[in-house]
């Protein structure tokens, strides 16, 4: 059984890089990434980059268990309204043909961000990967997660949260941290340029990834 005294929340840091790449590659299974059957290859053009571009933040959270281990993280990014632009520049030519799926696919979702928040709302905090370990799930440590470093994230400018949900968990979770669907789509209408579903999801009961906010 797991307690949460018996846990560490904790800053993540450059450091803790190499063993949250680990974690995330060899247990991280977002719903998508199994529909396409993603092996090795593909998560290594998308998961290495984006822990090193979250560790940057200050916000990034890890979860350390009684012996040390990582069994949580939280990686945040911030965003800024002026800044909009930068955000879709991920060179294409070094991804796998599914890593490009999905990029185009979070593209969809996240790239009109800025017209669907509130228009005085310029700097967001974005939570890209809440992940926890199977064992520890369940025992409000992702909730845990998002009500903490609050003060910290609008200490740095930061006017709401924004994350993109694609599994029911991550949903249910954050429907009930209050945050506000502002966009969403459907699985089913997301097709290839022969009108195939390129999600077909199995192993999880929702129909779509939803785009939400929340007021800090
Ligand atoms: C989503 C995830 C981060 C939740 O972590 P967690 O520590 O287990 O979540 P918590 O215990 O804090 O749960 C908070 C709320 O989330 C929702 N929730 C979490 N797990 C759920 C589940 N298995 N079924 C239904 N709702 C769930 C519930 O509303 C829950 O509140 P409740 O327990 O009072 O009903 C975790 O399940 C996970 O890592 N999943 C795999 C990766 C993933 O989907 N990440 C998100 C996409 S980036």
């Amino acid at each position: 059984m797991c307690s949460l005294d018996d846990l560490k929340f904790e800053k993540a840091t450059a450091e803790d890089e190499k063993e949250i790449t680990e974690l995330l590659m060899k247990n991280f299974k977002p719903p998508m990434g199994v529909a396409l059957n993603m092996e090795h290859e593909d998560m290594i053009c998308l998961c290495p980059s984006s822990v090193r571009r979250c560790l940057s933040c200050p916000l990034s959270m890890v979860v350390r268990n009684a012996e040390g281990k990582i069994i949580a993280v939280q990686l945040v990014t911030i965003h800024n309204r002026q800044d909009e632009q930068e955000e879709h520049d991920r060179n294409e030519a070094a991804l796998t043909e599914k890593a490009v799926k999905i990029v185009k696919f979070m593209t969809h979702m996240e790239g009109d961000l800025w017209q669907l928040v509130p228009l005085d709302v310029n700097c967001l905090m974005r939570f890209n990967i809440t992940f926890v370990m199977p064992e520890y799930q369940r025992h409000g440590i992702a909730r845990r997660l998002s009500s903490m470093r609050l003060d910290a994230a609008k200490q740095l400018g930061c006017q709401g949260i924004t994350t993109t949900s694609i599994s029911i968990k991550s949903q249910k979770l954050r429907l009930s941290e209050g945050f506000e669907v502002v966009k969403e789509v459907k699985y089913k209408d997301w097709l290839d340029e022969n009108g195939k579903v390129i999600f077909d999801i199995k192993d999880d009961e929702t129909d779509r990834s939803i785009l939400t906010f929340k007021r800090l």
